[in-house]
């Protein structure tokens, strides 16, 4: 357990993430930071009232973009900025989103310089690369949540098409966070069984389309971006870091030379622990993985040179 743990952006996934992050018991005290007044406190508050029914002793405290409040933090996750609606692509939203992580990021960073920090908002990618630069620490320190929320999607509909627990089934991802991210049937199994002995080729093919596109599927039934799977998988990162669990998870990291890559985020799969980023993996790729991955990267670079383009570093 440590001392601190803050959220920025009390919305959907913020608030979400929060409640697990407390129900886990991870912090001696985990804060909500807002810009619009009220709204943290006021979550803040229900979520303390359900410490008694939950059994668990952490303080939940909301603030109104009191950053003093969040000194001190272990670990900060970032979930502020806006989320897309129908027919909007994550690309969207850098425009608004950028500003606000790099002076969220800042903020967040003066106050605990210690900090290891996990990005959420969108576009997952950029957004961690603006934190990053944003808070001038080390790489292994900043990082994103995507990929283990598109293997979690990823993984149920492997678990639905075979009537079997999601739980028994491994699954890796490369890439960024989009349309182009990389699932990896090679690197795919069901209690130890690859996935392609129980899943012909073109069911699986539209099982991986399915999490491609995940995240615009729940767009369009709620005309609003997920949460409770994104939240859930940040407090994730964050359990793996707090309890230094070494976990083995897919993680949008900064490439330094890993995969032929040099200063970009993309995801790929690292080892979790106390220290952040303790050590990223680099899969043997086949020549038909490399290409997809060299694709997905392509789009995330266009992406990071309308954050170029926009000349707020
Ligand atoms: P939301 O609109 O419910 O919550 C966002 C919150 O951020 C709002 O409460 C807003 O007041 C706050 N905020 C805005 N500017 C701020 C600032 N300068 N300082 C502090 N707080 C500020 O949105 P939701 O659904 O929680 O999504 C948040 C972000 O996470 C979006 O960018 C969304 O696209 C992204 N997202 C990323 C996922 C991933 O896998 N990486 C998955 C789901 C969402
Ligand atoms: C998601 O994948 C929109 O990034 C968000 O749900």
């Amino acid at each position: 357990m440590i001392d601190k743990i803050t959220v920025v952006g009390a919305g959907n996934v913020g608030a979400t993430c929060a409640n697990v992050i407390a129900r886990k018991d991870l912090a001696k005290e985990v804060i909500m930071l807002d810009i619009k007044e009220g709204i943290s406190e006021g979550k803040a508050l229900d979520m303390w009232q359900t410490a008694s029914i939950e059994g668990f002793n952490n303080r939940v405290k909301g603030v109104t973009n009191d950053y003093a409040a969040t000194a001190g933090s272990g670990v900060v996750v970032i979930t502020s900025g806006v989320p897309r609606k129908p027919g909007m692509s994550r690309d969207d939203l850098i425009g608004i989103n950028a500003g606000i992580v790099k002076s969220v990021t800042e903020q967040v960073i003066a106050a605990s310089p210690d900090a290891i920090i996990i990005i959420v908002s969108n576009p997952l990618d950029v957004m961690t690369y603006t934190a990053y630069k944003a808070a001038k620490t080390m790489s292994n320190k900043v990082f994103g949540m995507a990929g283990v929320l598109d293997t979690a999607r990823y993984k149920v509909f492997i678990a639905d098409e075979l009537g079997v627990s999601p739980n028994q089934v491994e699954a890796l991802l490369l890439g960024g966070h989009g349309d182009t991210m990389v699932p990896l049937p090679r690197y795919t199994s069901v209690a130890g069984i690859p996935v392609t002995e129980l899943i012909p080729a073109d069911r699986l093919n539209a099982i991986i389309e399915r999490a491609q596109k995940g995240g615009g599927e729940l767009v369009n039934l709620m005309g609003t971006s997920a949460w409770y799977a994104p939240g859930t998988s940040a407090a994730a990162m964050v359990e793996a870091i707090v309890k230094d669990q070494k976990k083995i998870m897919p993680v949008c990291a900064y490439l330094n030379g890993e995969y032929g890559m040099k200063d970009i985020y993309l995801g790929v799969p690292v080892v979790l622990g106390k220290n952040g980023i303790e050590k990223v993996i680099e899969l043997q790729l086949d020549d038909q993985e490399k290409a997809l991955l060299n694709t997905s990267a392509e789009a995330v670079k266009k992406v990071m040179n309308v954050l170029d383009d926009m000349k707020i570093f």
